[in-house]
């Protein structure tokens, strides 16, 4: 695998390939890889014929109280990772070749309204700073497909929403979410936590997966989220939010809607904010792992 850290080398190296007739994927990350991040490698793998991905620590995706300045950095072992699971190039540019004139002077990309709740709430201009660096990224590559985990459920929508509203020649890819065996979502940021933590951590998929159930069995939104945090908060949590939202929308869902819903989960364990979320499928097998005993979430069900 080669590795290149312009925009002049990145567009030599994937011009030759295009002359070829490759088709081109393209994976962005932000390094500190882990099995989640190679399996969207696999996955681009699988529908291109040439893999590019990118190691950028994006400045303006980051609050000024977020943790920035301490992200994890580890290119070599990234390296090695991309080059074992089939990646074909990596780029991994310095802040200045991304922003030539300067962060306060870049172009920024907005997407509105589905980047505004959630994630968007808790984190002023993080969407804005992610939609600039991956329409900056999608303009280098020129990829025709790109892959993002559903992992970064807001985020897939923002991207997808920019791709189609800005006429991007690429499809967007959605990537099923990476998990360790407790149910805990892979991320970078997992390694923060104590091993009792992580442990724990295992908590917010039950918890996902109770909600599905629920939605699942009829019960009224307010009462799934009801049920959600409190199951966190016991368990040591800090919530931000536990919601079911419209999966195409982030919006409220419709009084009986029953399809098309996301529950989203946003909670912090000691100074770790974890994100993870379920894509409700109306088909599920019951895994609940709620109490049975709530009068408004019975009432609406027969056999539970
Ligand atoms: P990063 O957090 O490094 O994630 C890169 C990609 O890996 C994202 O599309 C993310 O959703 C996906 N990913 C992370 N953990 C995953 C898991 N457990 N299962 C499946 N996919 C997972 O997201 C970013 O970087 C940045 O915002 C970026 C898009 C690169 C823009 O800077």
């Amino acid at each position: 695998m080669d590795s290149v850290t312009t925009a002049a080398e990145l567009r030599t190296r994937i011009a030759a390939w295009r002359r070829d007739g490759a088709r081109i994927g393209f994976v962005p990350t932000m390094g500190n890889l882990h099995q989640g991040h190679f399996s969207l490698i696999e996955l681009c793998r699988r529908q291109a014929d040439r893999v590019v991905a990118s190691v950028f620590v994006n400045p303006t995706q980051f609050g000024p109280n977020e943790d920035f300045a301490r992200y994890p950095r580890t290119l070599a072992q990234d390296q090695a990772g991309l080059a074992a699971h089939g990646c074909d190039l990596l780029f991994a540019p310095a802040v200045e070749e991304m922003y030539p004139f300067g962060i306060g002077q870049t172009v920024r990309v907005e997407v509105p309204v589905v980047s505004a709740p959630l994630e968007g709430e808790r984190r002023p201009g993080h969407f804005a700073g992610v939609a600039t660096v991956v329409t900056k990224l999608l303009n280098l590559v020129r990829p025709d497909v790109a892959v993002f985990g559903r992992k970064d459920y807001q985020q897939l929508l923002v991207i997808e929403r920019l791709a189609r509203d800005l006429r991007l020649p690429v499809e967007i890819v959605g990537a099923p979410i990476v998990r360790e065996a407790n149910g805990l979502a892979m991320s970078s940021r997992n390694q923060y936590l104590s091993a009792e933590e992580r442990e724990r951590a295992g908590l917010i998929h039950s918890v996902l997966l109770g909600m599905q159930d629920e939605a699942n069995a009829g019960a009224a939104v307010a009462e799934i989220e009801r049920l959600a945090y409190n199951a966190l908060e016991a368990a040591g949590f800090v919530v931000d939010y536990a919601v079911v939202r419209s999966a195409q929308t982030l919006l409220e869902p419709a009084a009986g809607q029953r399809d098309a819903l996301v529950a989203l989960v946003a909670a912090r364990l000691g100074k770790t904010r974890l994100i993870d979320n379920i894509e409700i499928d109306p088909d599920a097998p019951v895994q609940s792992l709620f109490e049975r005993d709530h009068a408004s979430a019975t009432n609406s069900r027969t056999d539970l």
